[in-house]
């Protein structure tokens, strides 16, 4: 199992770090544009490996995508980090001409590869995925959901000062401030709705938290977060590399279900060997439905300045 990882900063390198981590892949290739700087990280987190317990072996290279020739499963990472202040949506000036030469170049060189798509506006950028290469619809997956719900149940787990491993949530929509839709309604701790223990008043503080989550790091870290972006896109990618069938929110390209047409967003897949091997309609209430179309609606007028 081979895995590119473009875009060595501080997302990529925690991307190529968990997969490594998680020990289910021979090699993952790092690359970046800036000279030596995928080198140097590759070699440094390779040095980790006896520490770590892993036999994953990683190589960085500059620019060059013939390295990257056989990839299974490529992430792009690639592009400019939000500043404080800043929303995702405003990042699409630049990251939008990168993500576009970043997946024509890994297509030529690995045409049956499945794209994971990180760059933000991440709904957007994963539309754009699709427009440049022309894949089928489950080999382009846009990670965000994953994310947003790790972030939600962290919010979840403080509000019911319970274990994580107690809480399960999910969110779907688009990745963006605004767009987020945590699902409270669904929302459990070991299987009890999470309703039965927060007042609708501490159950709206989680979900504008959850929805914040992005912004309030970026505030405090004066670039974006990640770690749990890195942890995200691993569980991802193994649940993809493993064939584990595991069910969780990604971006993807919808023809009908939930009554959107032409557009890349959060819902639930089952992530597998062939990418994103089924889109899950939930049943969603009213109040929901509504949601997911405003949100949808937010990500359109993104996806309008790809124009
Ligand atoms: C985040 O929410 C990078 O969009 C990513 O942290």
């Amino acid at each position: 199992m081979k895995i590119t990882v473009v875009g060595a900063g501080a997302v990529g390198a925690s991307c190529a770090e968990y997969i490594a981590i998680k020990n289910f892949a021979s090699e993952v290739v790092l690359l970046d544009i800036k000279e030596g700087f995928a080198e140097g990280k590759a070699m440094d987190l390779m040095q980790t490996a006896t520490l770590n317990g892993f036999d994953t072996k990683i190589t960085g290279v500059t620019n060059d995508y013939g390295a990257t020739a056989g990839s299974d499963i490529c992430v792009i990472t690639s592009g400019i980090p939000r500043k404080p202040g800043m929303t995702r949506e405003e990042l699409i000036g630049i990251n939008a001409g990168i993500v576009q030469n970043v997946s024509a170049a890994l297509i030529e060189q690995s045409p049956d590869t499945i794209l994971v798509v990180v760059s933000n506006p991440m709904d957007t950028m994963t539309y754009l995925a699709h427009k440049v290469t022309g894949l089928p619809k489950n080999r382009i997956i846009g990670m965000g959901g994953a994310l947003d719900s790790a972030r939600f149940k962290y919010r979840l787990a403080e509000a019911l000062d319970a274990p994580s491993s107690d809480i399960d949530g999910m969110v779907i929509g688009g990745h963006s401030d605004t767009g987020m839709i945590p699902l409270t309604r669904l929302a459990t701790r070991s299987s009890v709705p999470v309703s039965e223990f927060l007042s609708t008043e501490r159950l709206d503080e989680v979900r504008e938290a959850t929805k914040v989550g992005g912004a309030t790091l970026t505030k405090l870290l004066g670039t974006s977060a990640w770690y749990a972006p890195g942890a995200a896109v691993s569980t991802l990618v193994q649940s993809i590399a493993c064939d584990q069938k595991k069910m969780m929110p990604c971006s993807t390209l919808l023809s009908g279900e939930y009554g959107l047409d032409d557009i890349c967003i959060g819902v639930p897949v089952i992530l597998g060997r062939n990418g994103i091997e089924k889109i899950v309609e939930l049943d969603l209430d009213e109040n929901e439905r509504a949601h997911l179309a405003e949100s949808a609606e937010g990500v359109r007028k993104t996806n309008d300045l790809l124009a």
